[in-house]
C-alpha cells in the first residue's frame, strides 16, 4: 500500500525523487512507508560481475569444448600421480647410485659392524668367526668369493638353500656393508678357538 508522502515527486525519466534528501526511489517499491532507493551499483562491483561472466565463459569453453587436461579432475589426479612416480623412481635411483660397496676401515663403522656380527651372525658363524653352521671367516677359503662385493651380495641375498639368510630387509645397506667390512678387516686372518674346516676355494 502506498503511503502519502508529500516530499516525493515524479521524475520525468520514470523514477521518483525524495525532495528532502534528493535520493532516487524505485516507483512502487513502498513497504509500509519504507521506500527502496534506486542507487546505482558501485562500478568496482559491476566490473567484478562482468569479469566473472567472462571467466565463466572461458572456463566453460575450455572445460566442455576443449576438455583441457588441467581442468578435468581425473586427468589432474593422474598427472600428479605420474609426476610423483617419476620423482620417486629418480630419488630411489639416486640413492642406489650414491651407495658404493667399498670396504669401510673407520673404527666407528667397524664397531657397528662388530655389533651386528655378535648380535645376529655369531649364532651361526661364532663370535670369533671360527664357524659353526656357517663357514669359517678367518681362513682364506671362500665359497662365494672374497671381495667386499661378494660378501655383501651373500649377506644381501643370502644363500637360502645352504642355510645363509638374506638380510636385505632386516639390515640397511650401510649396516650390511659395516658387517662385511668387519669380517674382512677384523676377523679374517685371526686364529679362532675352534676353526671349522675350510670350505670352498682358496684365495691368496
Ligand atoms: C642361520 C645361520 C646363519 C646366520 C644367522 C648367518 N649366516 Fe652367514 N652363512 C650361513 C651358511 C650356512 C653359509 C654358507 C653358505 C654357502 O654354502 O654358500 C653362510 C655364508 C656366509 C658368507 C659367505 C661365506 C663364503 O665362504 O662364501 C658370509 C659373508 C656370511 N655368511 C655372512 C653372514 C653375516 C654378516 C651374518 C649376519 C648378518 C650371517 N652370515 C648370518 C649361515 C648363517
Amino acid at each position: 500500500m502506498t503511503t502519502e508522502n508529500k516530499n516525493i515527486r515524479n521524475h520525468q525519466d520514470g523514477y521518483e525523487i525524495d525532495t528532502l534528501t534528493n535520493d532516487r526511489l524505485i516507483k512502487g517499491h513502498d513497504y509500509d512507508g519504507i521506500r527502496e532507493l534506486d542507487n546505482d551499483l558501485p562500478s568496482w562491483w559491476k566490473w567484478l560481475f562482468y569479469l566473472s561472466i567472462v571467466f565463466a565463459i572461458i572456463y566453460s569453453v575450455r572445460l566442455f569444448v576443449f576438455k583441457s587436461p588441467d581442468l578435468i579432475q581425473a586427468d589432474e589426479y593422474n598427472n600428479e600421480m605420474a609426476d610423483f612416480k617419476k620423482n620417486k623412481s629418480k630419488i630411489n635411483a639416486n640413492q642406489a647410485a650414491s651407495f658404493e660397496v667399498k670396504l669401510l676401515t673407520g673404527d666407528a663403522s667397524l664397531t657397528k659392524g662388530q655389533d651386528t656380527w655378535t648380535k645376529i651372525c655369531a649364532a651361526c658363524h661364532l663370535a670369533d668367526g671360527g664357524g659353526l653352521v656357517g663357514p669359517n671367516m678367518t681362513d682364506n677359503y671362500w665359497i662365494n668369493g672374497n671381495t667386499v662385493q661378494d660378501l655383501y651380495n651373500v649377506v644381501t641375498n643370502g644363500v637360502i638353500q645352504k642355510g645363509m639368510l638374506s638380510y636385505k630387509d632386516q639390515l640397511s645397506n650401510e649396516k650390511r656393508l659395516q658387517v662385511v667390512s668387519y669380517i674382512l678387516v677384523k676377523l679374517h686372518g685371526t686364529t679362532p678357538a675352534n676353526p671349522k674346516a675350510p670350505q670352498g676355494k682358496k684365495y691368496e
